[in-house]
């Protein structure tokens, strides 16, 4: 008996989710038109891969305590600028900053950020 109920449970909370979802969905679509999300996968953090890349492409601007120097402090990035926000900044640069893009891969990018987005 039990096990029943916690079936049909289970399916009323599928049924629910996927109702929400196609319910939402199109309003989420008009509200983000120009730009699509950027989802950056929850990854645990490679920290040594993103140090060695943070020493020789960010140390410069960034300190190599993340303290600053050209570039703004970074050692609680994480408390004030989301993941995505961390992504994009590396991937297009600006303000003094060059873009990565195409200079790191995806992989040390996301890996990057998830290590950033970390420090808080
Ligand atoms: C040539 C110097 C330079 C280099 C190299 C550089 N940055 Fe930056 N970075 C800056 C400057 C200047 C800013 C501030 C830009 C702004 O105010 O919009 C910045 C901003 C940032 C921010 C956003 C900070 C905030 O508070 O919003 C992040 C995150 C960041 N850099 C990460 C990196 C990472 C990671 C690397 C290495 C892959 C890197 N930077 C390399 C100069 C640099």
């Amino acid at each position: 008996m039990y096990k029943w109920a916690l079936f049909i449970l289970f399916c009323l909370a599928c049924t629910l989710s996927v109702g929400l979802l196609l319910f939402n969905l199109p309003a989420k679509q008009t509200a983000v038109a120009e730009e699509p999300a950027i989802v950056i996968p929850d990854k645990s953090v490679d920290t040594k891969a993103a140090e060695s890349v943070y020493k020789s492409n960010c140390v410069s601007c960034h300190g190599d305590q993340l303290q600053g120097s050209l570039g703004p402090n970074l050692t609680t990035i994480g408390g004030s600028v989301s993941k995505e926000k961390i992504y994009k900044q590396i991937i297009k640069g600006g303000n003094g900053m060059p873009g990565f893009e195409g200079k790191l891969t995806e992989d040390e990018i996301v890996n990057l950020s998830n290590w950033l987005a970390a420090k808080k």
